[in-house]
């Protein structure tokens, strides 16, 4: 079967980076059409930086990397300097890269490349704010229809919110983008908190990276061993989610991962729970379904393709 061609897009971040080297790391499964860096866990001058330091890491420097939207659509932009350093990359200390950043904007990218490529063979896969997504959405209602799938790393139902009681993370930071985009009418799948809690880096999985003895498989080792303290503070585990790869996992072997398709909407008034994905789990209302959201991963599974597939780089 020919690979999956795909967008993503990412605000790297350690865990965004690892799901950038799955991807570059399967072209059997995956064709990067290109990678388009949204602000979110740091402004855009580093995200997009480090998305270029990611690709020449895996030794894809031919690699198209774009910038894209530097603030939410409607609200001031928070970042996660907390979680992943002042560089979104800390652990090692990294070279800035030489690859070249596209001159074109990420958002013209996204609506270049849906309305070029034949419909519904082109897969987005936002592990960020829904910023880029949102406004190209916006700007050009026709790509909808085209696109094939939305994967992506966002929401919490069972697990609640990491930046707020109720919010995760990439919802919280734009609500606006991620209600258009739940609302748009794409093919949807949601990574939420309560799979990503359940792929924790513990130290034998991590240790498998470090085994490999190279340039990847060293950083990510480093790198999980920098951002992994935040969760294991907070949360007493034995180790940190690995958020945004589950993304490409399920890209690659859906068979991972189990679900439910049901309707998902986003809180973007209220005070307490701006951000909060309020799914309907229990099919309790009437709200048509618009998401397969996920629930359950074969963690030993994915961590076994993880390394299997990074050992290649
Ligand atoms: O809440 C986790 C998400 O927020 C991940 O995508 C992480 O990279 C941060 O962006
Ligand atoms: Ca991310």
């Amino acid at each position: 079967m020919a690979p999956r061609k795909i967008i993503i897009d990412t605000d790297p971040g350690q865990d965004d980076a690892v799901a950038i080297l799955l991807a570059l790391a399967s072209p059997e499964d995956i064709e990067v059409l290109g990678i388009t860096a949204v602000a979110g866990n740091v402004p855009l001058p580093l995200t997009e930086k480090n998305a270029r330091i990611v690709c020449e890491l895996a030794g894809k420097p031919e690699t198209k990397v774009f910038a894209g939207c530097d603030a939410p659509m409607k609200r001031k932009l928070v970042t996660a300097e907390h979680v992943h350093g002042k560089t979104g990359l800390d652990g090692p200390q990294l070279a800035d890269p030489t690859m070249p950043l596209q001159d074109q904007h990420a958002v013209d990218f996204i609506i270049e490349t849906l309305r070029r490529e034949p419909s519904r063979t082109v897969t987005l896969c936002p592990i960020g704010p829904l910023t880029n997504i949102a406004v190209a959405f916006e700007r050009a209602p026709d790509i909808i229809e085209r696109v094939q799938e939305i994967v992506l790393m966002g929401g919490a139902y069972f697990e609640v919110g990491n930046i707020t009681p109720t919010a995760e993370f990439n919802i919280y930071v734009d609500p606006e983008a991620a209600k258009i985009v739940f609302a748009a009418g794409a093919p949807l799948v949601v990574m939420p908190l309560d799979v990503t809690h359940k792929a924790l880096t513990t130290r034998n999985r991590i240790d498998a990276f470090r085994a490999m003895h190279t340039k990847v498989g060293d950083m990510v080792a480093a790198w999980t061993d920098f951002f992994e303290r935040f969760d294991m503070e907070k949360y007493g585990s034995e180790g940190a989610p690995l958020h945004d790869p589950c993304t490409i996992a399920y890209l690659i072997e859906p068979q991972l991962f189990e679900g439910r398709h049901i309707n998902v909407e986003i809180e973007t008034d209220a005070e307490l729970t701006f951000g909060m994905t309020v799914a309907d789990w229990w099919r309790v209302t009437d709200r048509a379904a618009n998401a397969m959201f996920m629930k359950d991963i074969d963690a030993s599974g994915f961590y076994a393709l993880l390394a299997a597939r990074l050992a290649r780089l």
